[in-house]
């Protein structure tokens, strides 16, 4: 092979070695995989504009000038405004008891302090709207909506010389964004962990890059070796975004209780439904998941209801560390999560796979 297949036009955009993407919650999982020569996105839906602005300088301290993203929510479906009071009194009755009924079933604790859930930017959009200024103020490299098009901050963002990326799970998204003029769009399949469509990875990937033109396609859903990363280049994907892959990295701040059950799940073991935000979502099957997807469960409510629902039970299980109930985001592709690397080495081993796929491929590895 004469030219490096995992140097894309992604590799060129962001000044990074691999084109590889890692979403994470946790900014030590980001460092390391920024000084490997990967890029990283920190979730920051469910932080306060203070706590952004500090996340993103503790990141600065340690990458050298290297670039970095932050990624929000930004959904337009939710209400403007609105206290927490508000959106609680709009819980039906019925769901309510469905959801003591639960807590009832199996003995779910009492969250013991402020439920982190009540912070997402995905509650309101005026929260959304403070998170997004701090970005913008901060000039932070990219900007990555998760939920929601971004359309509406390209100028802003432009000005300041920041890039946006938005995820989509549909083409039609995918359109409506690339013709806005986002800078990469991350074409999301159903394999994924946490809020995803109904369209597969491999259906998604080459139809978002038919029409992408010179925007890079990131292939994110299902995506935890070398083999997929290679799959996805070869599917029309400037690079890949990854998710479950980085949680029970040594870095992750991820509780040790959940890391273990990710080590142990494979895909059978993720539930796909709105039984958590009212948004279809990926995560590891659990009590308040399996009681949802009973005949006699309330059908889920919409976003943002279903989430403030569902956030004393999360939030509950996480604060007693209960392993019965515990859950977490995990996409299809977790039965390849099998030990806790570093960071570091996880990206390597993503890169030295892909290539020995390529190699396999043009008979060029004997
Ligand atoms: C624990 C967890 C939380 C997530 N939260 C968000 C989020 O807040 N915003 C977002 O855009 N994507 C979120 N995602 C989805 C990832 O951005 C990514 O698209 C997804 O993990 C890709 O699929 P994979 O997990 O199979 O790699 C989350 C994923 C995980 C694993």
């Amino acid at each position: 092979m004469t030219q490096d297949p995992l140097h894309t036009k992604l590799c060129d955009m962001l000044e990074i070695e691999y084109p590889i993407i890692a979403f994470t919650h946790c900014k030590d999982v980001a460092v390391s995989v920024i000084n490997s020569g990967a890029f990283a996105v920190l979730g920051e839906a469910m932080h306060t504009p203070d706590e952004i602005s500090a996340d993103i300088q503790w990141i600065r301290d340690r990458v050298n000038g290297k670039p970095f993203g932050v990624d929000l929510v930004l959904p337009a479906s939710v209400p403007q405004t609105a206290t927490l009071d508000d959106l609680m009194a709009q819980i039906p009755e019925e769901h309510r008891s469905f959801a003591k009924h639960i807590k009832e079933k199996y003995d779910v604790p009492e969250p013991k302090g402020s439920i982190d859930l009540h912070q997402w930017g995905g509650l309101n959009q005026e929260m959304a709207r403070a998170q997004l200024e701090v970005l913008l103020e901060e000039r932070v490299p990219v900007i990555c909506s998760g939920l929601g098009s971004p359309a509406f901050i390209l100028d802003a963002a432009h000005e300041r010389g920041i890039k946006i990326f938005g995820l989509i799970g549909k083409t039609r998204q995918a359109r409506r964004q690339l013709e806005a003029g986002v800078d990469g769009i991350i074409a999301q399949g159903y394999d994924a962990a946490g809020h995803t469509g109904a369209m597969g990875t491999f259906s998604i990937v080459p139809e978002v890059a038919s029409i992408a033109g010179d925007t890079p396609v990131i292939a994110a859903g299902g995506v935890t070796t070398g083999r997929h990363l290679a799959a996805a280049l070869c599917l029309g994907a400037s690079g890949v975004w990854t998710g479950t892959l980085w949680l029970a990295s040594r870095e992750s701040d991820v509780d040790m209780i959940v890391k273990e059950k990710l080590l142990a799940a494979s895909a059978d073991d993720t539930s796909y439904s709105t039984c958590i935000s009212g948004m279809t979502m990926r995560t590891l099957k659990c009590p308040w998941t399996e009681e949802w997807a009973k005949p006699e469960a309330p059908n889920p409510l919409s976003a943002p209801y279903q989430m403030l629902l569902s956030s004393d039970y999360i939030q509950g299980a996480n604060d007693h560390r209960r392993e019965d109930l515990m859950t977490e985001a995990a996409g299809q592709g977790v039965g390849f999560v099998t030990s806790m690397k570093p960071s570091r080495q996880i990206v390597f081993d993503l890169v030295e796979e892909a290539l020995t796929a390529f190699e396999e491929r043009t008979g060029e590895a004997d």
